[in-house]
Order: structure tokens, then sequence, then C-alpha cells
């Protein structure tokens, strides 16, 4: 099972999902049968390292996003991928008119998993202040657990 998690850079809120869902992932002991990437729709950050407040926020929580290194979604995604999960909805836009019409991924938005209804995507902390890479961490981690469960039903 392939997950791809999509946000605008791929700096802050799609690596962020890509480390904690692989955590979640390796403590269920499902590191072999479920591979995990992310991507953004832009192309600003191509081959750079998450950026520097999501990686402290994270790694304050346990996980380590530092080897982690930006790409743009491609068309090879689409046809690569079992879910292609969007972290807000600008993003699901992208991603469905992207599709070249062959793919046979679940889309989705990522929250869609999550079990709060305060926030449908994962507000994009690029520009604002610490606090929004906090409420990332907090959305993703809650996300994570059902999209786990969501996929071991397909096991
Ligand atoms: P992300 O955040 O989509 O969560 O990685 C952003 C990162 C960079 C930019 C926008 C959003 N940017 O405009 O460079």
């Amino acid at each position: 099972m392939k997950v791809l998690f999509v946000c605008l850079g791929n700096i802050c809120r799609s690596p962020t999902a890509e480390a904690v869902f692989r955590s979640v992932v390796e403590e269920a002991g499902l590191t072999s049968v479920i591979e995990i990437d992310s991507c953004g729709t832009a192309g600003y950050h191509v081959g750079e390292a998450p950026d520097s407040r999501s990686m402290a926020a994270a790694a304050s929580r346990g996980y380590d996003m530092a080897r982690l290194r930006g790409r743009q979604l491609s068309v090879n995604d689409y046809l690569a991928f079992d879910y292609i999960l969007a972290m807000d909805e600008a993003n699901m836009t992208e991603v469905t008119q992207g599709d070249p019409g062959e793919s046979g991924a679940v889309f989705n938005l990522f929250l869609s998993y999550s079990n709060q209804k305060q926030y449908i995507g994962v507000p994009d902390p690029y520009y604002g202040g610490k606090d929004g890479f906090g409420l990332v961490l907090d959305l993703v981690e809650d996300a994570a657990i059902g999209l786990l469960g969501e996929i071991k039903k397909r096991l």
C-alpha cells in the first residue's frame, strides 16, 4: 500500500504528515507493507530540506524530518500510489485537476480520517506564527491514526 501526502510547498505540512504517519506505521509493525512519501503541488522548494520551524516542532514530539527533501507532484504519482491525500482544499483541487485519468488511487483530504470536525484542511503555517506548527502536528497526529485504521481494513 502506497500513501502520498500532498501540500503546496512540501516543506511544512506534507513532510510533517510523512514523518508522523511513518512513526504510526512503525509502531503498528507495518513498515514493510505501507510505503509513505510526500510532495508539493508547487516546485518552489524542490530539493530543499523541510522548513526549520516544522523540523523543530516535529523534533519536540520525537519525529525526525531532517532527511526529507522537497519534490513536486508528478503524473507518475497518480499511477504509483494507492492513496493521494491532500492537506487542504486548494491542494485537493490541484490533485484532482492533475489526474491524467488512469489513476486507481483514492484522492481524499487527509483530515477526512481525523476525529475532529473543526478543520477540513490543515492550515498553512508558512506565513504564520510558531503556534501554527503545533496545530499542524495536532491535526496530523489525529488523522494519521484514523488513516492507519482505514488502511488496515484493506490489507
Ligand atoms: P507547505 O507550506 O505547503 O505546508 O509546505 C508552504 C511552504 C512554502 C510556501 C507556501 C506554503 N511558499 O509559498 O513558498
